[in-house]
């Protein structure tokens, strides 16, 4: 009925906000603890506390005391903040050094303010409050230029101003379009941006939630259909301090071993061990760099996981190893769905061991997956957790460094599309249904796979890529978007999308290149590795029944040009490493948009078709077809054309000619890049480390170099190659000078090539004070050495 104009059948609005909302009423009462504020209202008890001086909690619980240690994202422990109370007839106000709350009383209204006593957060007419049905809901007072970003993996285009939108983990097979909302992933976090300065807001709450962020009534709104309105407020007062603050409470990205950040390939299926043999062949005889191959469902016997199909895979060690020693990783999928069959271990391990999920009464639920009727393991429980964790020696044994986590919303084949939402999961102890905790089912999945992945391994990095997630997910795994097609509106619609998955924590994403469903062709191949080298997560994956969608299947053009771009993404290897590293530590994205950089300038705002990798690169991929120019906005300062070398002033829109082979990519003058030389896998040493100096008017830049060992957690303890290289080209003299900062590692290569654009008045240089050598080329490049 969804599919005809029923679905506007006008006795069908039904919204929260509707009837019966009851609003939480007036103060009854004031507990002023040292950490923690209590309310007893009319209509519900709410708790206050801070995590850090920038993040402060609100829980809203309307039937008893508020319940503050039960969240599956959080895994920051409120810091011992001192907190000053201010209080008057009608108000009390809660401080730390950065946030201050205000409780107007009568009825109960939340409002926040920063250490300059400007309002971030505030409430109006309407504030917290439920339903008679148990739904919980805020209200917050809107401003017509607010700007909202994060929100996790959506459609639409990067400001989600205006946008309603659901967080329950779906699969959506049928094409994504700005009007597909629930997707597979959900993570309630958004920052606003309001008139340059931000702040963050993350609603806890695991089960259905909306968020309707239309302004129209001066107020935007978030709402639970279950749980407890639990939510915080982060303050900034720049986007990337809400970002890094947000990131404190859910957690980093541990950095994910060098393999996982190259060139990937996949099929839904490469379906026996020849087909994957002859696959890897290709790759190398054509010289095209890769790093992975993944094996889709197929490789299994009858879809059940932890197995291999003995007559398609005979011998998967041997293949792991054989392929391994080429550079190239195996990646097979793990489902979580275990075929209902008495015969076949992890269901008779699962069973026995009171592993799945059940209904209260005990008995097992059962749901249509890729084998067949199938039970879900109950990730929700420590057991479980290890239990699957350990199950996966079956494959590092295997020689498996890598796992592919899908249909984990969970995804099964019913109206609904999911677990029965009367399903229990025991929780540790504290069950709860699955209506309440179905948005964590991935996540857990993740973190069960993750630890078990990572402990087998003994020290070595795993790579997880996850379908489905919720805030924290970074945690554990790298995600793509899911089923996309082989449309250009697809390519389009990943730029904002991972963007935003980057504004909710998430920095390693990306979308199946060429698309994963429909047909792909040539030039859209083309264009998508083309956007694909600039995103964190690259690999090429495309449906059973499609067209072939390997570099190759389009003739001979076509595979140089996305050769030409696979080399190109190992030639930037350095600078991406060096920015997965950072962001493994503040939280900050590798793919940005232009707004994170630049938040005062409005033509970034909602600017969804071009991104920043890092602080310094812009990317305008070409997204439609025969289009061989494009507007590209540069935002102030002066920027330079990396193919062509020509100086563009900023701000500027200009249009860039961008034949099939051209990529327009434009870097900041006066910074660096780093690269190194294309190769055939990671697993190939770096010889040649290059910096990239762009020079522009500032007359100095500076870059830190980062290495380490690419596959071990001894970054973890700090050893790491780290120096950092200071440039001065002022008129006639390049002054070069370092700082080592750590030298626990030592490089692959020995010595640092130094090329710099734009200073054609330079003829000589110093590092660290002594005369060097130095080229300079017929185009006015210099070029010089120096030691590691
Ligand atoms: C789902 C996944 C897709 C995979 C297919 C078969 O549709 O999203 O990537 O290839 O299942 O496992």
């Amino acid at each position: 009925m969804q599919d005809t104009s029923f679905a506007i059948h006008p006795g069908k609005e039904n919204q929260i906000e509707g009837t019966d909302y009851r609003d939480i009423g007036n103060v009854l009462s004031i507990e002023k603890g040292e950490t923690h504020l209590n309310l007893e209202c009319e209509n519900g008890f709410v708790t206050v506390l801070f995590y850090s001086d920038d993040a402060a909690r609100i829980v809203m619980n309307q039937k008893h005391s508020p319940v503050l240690d039960e969240s599956f994202a959080v895994i920051q422990t409120p810091e011992n903040v001192h907190v000053e109370y201010e209080e008057n007839e009608n108000s009390v106000i809660m401080k730390s050094g950065s946030l201050s709350v205000h409780f107007a009383l009568e009825p109960l209204r939340i409002s926040f303010t920063d250490a300059t006593g400007k309002p971030i957060v505030s409430e109006g007419e309407k504030g917290m409050g439920h339903s008679a049905a148990g739904e919980v809901i805020c209200f917050k007072n809107a401003d017509a230029d607010d700007h909202y970003y994060g929100f996790g993996e959506k459609t639409g285009f990067l400001d989600k101003s205006g946008e309603k939108m659901t967080m329950w983990n779906t699969d959506v097979y049928a094409p994504h379009n700005p009007e597909t909302d629930a997707l597979y992933q959900s993570i309630p976090f958004f920052m606003t941006l309001r008139n340059g300065r931000a702040h963050g807001l993350f609603f806890d709450n695991t089960g259905k939630t909306h968020f309707n962020m239309r302004k129209d009534q001066g107020t935007y709104f978030f709402s639970g259909e279950s749980g407890q309105l639990d939510y915080y407020v982060l303050a900034g007062p720049g986007m990337k301090e809400v970002l890094g603050n947000y990131t404190v409470l859910t957690g980093n990205m541990p950095l994910p071993p060098k393999w996982a950040l190259g060139y990937h390939q996949s099929r839904y299926s490469y379906e026996t061990e020849s087909e994957v043999r002859e696959l890897v062949n290709s790759f190398l005889e054509k010289e095209i760099p890769v790093d992975a191959i993944y094996l889709d469902i197929h490789y299994m016997d009858g879809y059940r996981v932890f197995t291999f199909d003995e007559d398609r895979f005979p011998d998967p060690k041997k293949l792991i190893a054989d392929l391994k020693e080429k550079g190239v990783r195996v990646v097979p999928i793990v489902d979580p769905g275990v075929k209902k069959d008495p015969e076949y271990l992890a269901y008779q391990e699962g069973i026995r061991e009171g592993h799945f999920c059940k209904y209260i009464d005990g008995a097992i639920y059962h749901g249509d997956v890729w084998p067949g009727s199938s039970a879900f393991p109950d990730f929700t429980s420590d057991a479980v957790r290890d239990w699957w964790g350990n199950k996966h020696t079956f494959y590092t044994d295997l020689g498996v460094e890598g796992i592919w986590n899908d249909m984990n919303e969970p995804a099964v084949f019913n109206e609904t599309k999911t677990m029965d939402i009367a399903v229990m999961h025991d929780n540790n102890g504290n069950p709860k249904t699955h209506r309440e905790l179905h948005n964590i089912y991935g996540l857990k999945m993740g973190e069960a796979t993750y630890e078990g992945m990572k402990k087998n391994l003994g020290g070595k990095r795993t790579f997880l890529l996850t379908r489905a997630g919720f805030a924290g997910v970074q945690r554990y795994g790298s995600v793509w978007t899911g089923d996309n097609r082989s449309f250009w509106e697809h390519l389009q619609l990943a730029i904002p999308m991972c963007m935003n998955l980057g504004m909710s924590g998430v920095p390693f994403t990306g979308p199946d290149v060429g698309g994963f469903a429909h047909d792909a062709n040539g030039q859209l191949l083309a264009r998508w590795t083309q956007f694909g080298t600039f995103t964190p997560y690259f690999r090429n994956h495309s449906a059973i029944g499609t067209v072939r969608q390997e570099p190759w299947s389009f003739g001979e053009e076509v595979e140089a040009n996305v050769k030409k771009y696979i080399d190109l993404r190992y030639i930037w290897m350095p600078q991406l490493y060096k920015l997965f590293r950072d962001a493994s530590v503040t939280g900050l994205p590798v793919m940005r948009p232009l707004v994170l950089e630049y938040p005062e300038d409005k033509n970034t705002f909602n600017l969804s078709d071009q991104f920043m990798v890092g602080d310094n690169v812009i990317i305008a991929p070409i997204t439609a077809p025969d289009m061989f120019h494009r507007a590209v906005y540069l935002p102030e300062g002066k920027w330079v054309n990396y193919w062509t070398k020509e100086n563009l002033q900023g701000p500027k829109h200009i249009l860039t000619e961008a034949d099939i082979q051209t990529l327009p990519i434009f870097v900041k003058a006066d910074s660096v890049v780093a690269h190194g030389s294309p190769k055939q896998s990671t697993a190939v040493e770096e010889l040649e480390y290059q910096l990239h100096v762009y020079t522009g008017d500032k007359g100095e830049t500076s870059y830190t170099l980062y290495e380490d060992d690419g596959e071990t957690f001894g970054y973890e303890k700090n050893e790491a190659f780290e120096k950092y290289v200071q440039f001065s080209y002022d008129r006639d003299m390049l002054t070069v000078t370092t700082e080592q900062i750590n030298q626990t590692y030592t490089p692959s290569w020995d010595g640092i090539t130094v090329y710099l654009y734009g200073a054609g008045e330079v003829t000589a240089a110093t590092v660290d004070g002594n005369r060097v050598e130095t080229e300079i080329s017929a185009d006015g490049v210099v070029k010089l050495r120096i030691r590691r």
